[in-house]
């Protein structure tokens, strides 16, 4: 049954209040976004949410930082989404409808609600948001046979260093089974090797026992370069400083994902982009990956992975949590060491 076209006046939600550490609040009386008058819009009733550092990284900026890039306030954390249209002009959409996206929007995968049959939990849609897209976008700025062939050829090496968080999970995945590289190397700790392996992964380098640019250095001294670095913790600028002795010259890119939000990242960060290699600067090609983008083609691709069984949603058991608990879910993603996603549940699906 598609739900009543008849508009609640208010929503249960989350909201950041203006705290450091930031913390979050529930309102039960939160207002429904008003219905733009003209363009394409799709008002959706949420189902599941997930979240992700970025919600409370921009949380933790002095004010108006916050206000200035999210909006008005109260701010409410979670980009990504799935749920049903509720109302909409969407060519693609009617009333009823199962969508999914982050700040953009697209029918759920064809095919999709029948792996619910068989034990998939529509929680996997809500959580690739952010996570899934960045994992994907950042794959294919690489010069990767996949990519230069439109989908025809495979091969290629992959670095992703932080397999087993949220982006990591995603990324070992799409460059493995998606986009069919050759050898996916990953980083994690000693016990979450056994995940990522799962996953696909080829290689994996424990950073606690190992110090992961000399064991890169290793690998390529043995196999050749690789074609593409994505990085999704930035913790060791060393990482792409030293990078020509692993990452090929023609063609090889040194993706940055994961910063952290102090002064000395953001100056690392600034120094690796701007110090030009003639002066002595990194000599591999950098770049910052700033803003995950929405692109309907990419969701439609993901889709048709999952469909396909080649891409799944690592939910473990715990990290599913009501909105009402949504605070205990953020000082988990805090510590840092969540294996795969945090899915927050906010409405049953009552069709
Ligand atoms: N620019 C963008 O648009 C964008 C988009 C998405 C994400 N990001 C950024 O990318 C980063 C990762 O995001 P995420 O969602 O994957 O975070 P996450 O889910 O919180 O990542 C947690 C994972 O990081 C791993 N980890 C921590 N330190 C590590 C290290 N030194 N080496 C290898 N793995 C390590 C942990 O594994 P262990 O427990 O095994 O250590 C844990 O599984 C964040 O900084 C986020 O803000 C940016």
């Amino acid at each position: 049954m598609a739900p009543s076209n008849s508009l609640p006046t208010s929503q249960r939600a989350a909201h950041f209040m203006p705290s450091h550490p930031p913390s979050t609040k529930i309102s039960q009386v939160a207002p429904v976004p008003t219905i733009p008058k003209s363009g394409i819009y799709t008002l959706v009733r949420v189902l599941s949410s997930s979240i992700n550092p970025v919600d409370y990284k921009i949380a933790s900026l002095p004010q108006p930082l916050p206000r200035i890039m999210i909006g008005s306030a109260p701010i409410t954390p979670g980009i990504d989404f799935v749920g049903r249209a509720w109302q909409t002009n969407h060519p693609d959409l009617k009333s009823g409808d199962l969508c999914w996206g982050k700040d953009g929007i697209a029918k759920a995968p064809e095919g999709y609600l029948s792996l619910l049959d068989q034990g998939r939990k529509l929680e996997e849609l809500g959580c690739v948001g952010v996570a899934g897209m960045t994992a994907l976008q950042t794959l294919l700025m690489g010069d990767l046979p996949y990519n230069r062939s439109g989908g025809t050829e495979t091969g290629g090496r992959v670095f992703i260093n932080g397999g087993s968080g949220g982006t990591g999970i995603f990324g070992i995945q799409i460059a493995k089974h998606g986009l069919r590289c050759e050898t996916v190397i990953t980083s994690c700790s000693g016990p979450n090797t056994e995940l990522v392996r799962s996953l696909g992964a080829d290689e994996v380098i424990d950073y606690r026992s190992t110090n992961v640019v000399d064991a890169l250095k290793e690998w390529s001294r043995n196999n050749g370069p690789l074609d593409l670095i994505v990085d999704n913790v930035g913790n060791d600028p060393n990482l792409y400083w030293q990078a020509h002795h692993y990452l090929k010259n023609d063609g090889g890119k040194f993706v940055a994902v994961g910063a952290g939000v102090s002064l000395s990242a953001v100056t690392a960060l600034t120094k690796m982009m701007l110090w030009p290699r003639l002066l002595g600067g990194g000599k591999r090609n950098f770049h910052l990956f700033m803003l995950t983008s929405t692109k309907k083609e990419q969701w439609d691709q993901f889709g048709r992975w999952m469909t396909e069984g080649k891409l799944k949603t690592v939910i473990e058991d715990g990290n599913v949590f009501d909105l009402a608990n949504i605070g205990e879910a953020f000082e988990k993603l805090q510590t840092g060491r969540t294996r795969g996603k945090i899915a927050i549940k906010v409405a049953e699906d009552g069709h």
